[in-house]
């Protein structure tokens, strides 16, 4: 039940660090913002923000210790940098714990740290709306384009960034997640058609 999710939820965001729960914050405001935008029920916007990183502040060690407890599968890519994790920990533990039931809002916490090709619009909103928190701007420098593209269209916005973001990756010799790969293969076909 919703109401059920929202009391747990807020449980957990008060036990964050204040500096996770600011941002968290931070991210429901634009979350809402663009969910005017796109014609998403505003509610679903807010729960999608707030439950996206109640796990953010888990160690790594413990991630992976979830996730074989949640059954989850870690990919290489994940057991090399485990902080990716947080999003299908966070995901998995409401789902098992708190009555997270709606799989599109189960997603959209799943994925917000990598993208994922079958994100629906509000998937899409929430891992947007993640990297658009104003004290973000130094880590995406391009941010303020993002914001505008966002609000037009979230599809263009999703591939510009992940566009962005591969690049940088590729650059630095970094790995890139293979979740992120097939979400802006899915967006270059979607959107060249
Ligand atoms: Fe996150
Ligand atoms: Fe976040």
């Amino acid at each position: 039940m919703a109401d059920e999710l929202l009391v747990r939820l807020q449980s957990r965001l008060d036990a964050l660090p204040d500096g996770l729960q600011a941002h968290i914050y931070r991210v429901r405001d634009v979350a809402l913002e663009l969910a005017v935008s796109h014609g998403i029920e505003p509610a679903r916007a807010e729960l999608g923000a707030l439950a996206h990183d109640v796990c953010r502040a888990v160690p790594g060690e413990e991630l992976l210790k979830m996730s074989a407890e949640l059954g989850l599968d870690v990919s290489d890519v994940e057991a090399d940098f485990p902080l990716l994790l947080h999003g299908p920990v966070g995901a998995g533990l409401l789902e098992r714990d708190d009555g997270l039931s709606d799989h599109s809002l189960y997603e959209a916490v799943r994925w917000h740290s990598t993208s994922h090709a079958s994100l629906d619009p509000l998937g899409k909103l929430v891992f947007l709306a993640d990297k658009l928190d104003p004290q973000k701007a130094a880590v995406y420098p391009y941010q303020a384009k993002l914001h505008d593209m966002a609000r037009e269209s979230l599809d263009v916005a999703l591939l510009e960034f992940l566009s962005r973001e591969m690049a940088l990756r590729l650059e630095r010799g970094e790995t890139v997640h293979p979740a992120s790969v097939d979400a802006r293969n899915s967006l270059v076909l979607k959107l060249r058609s």
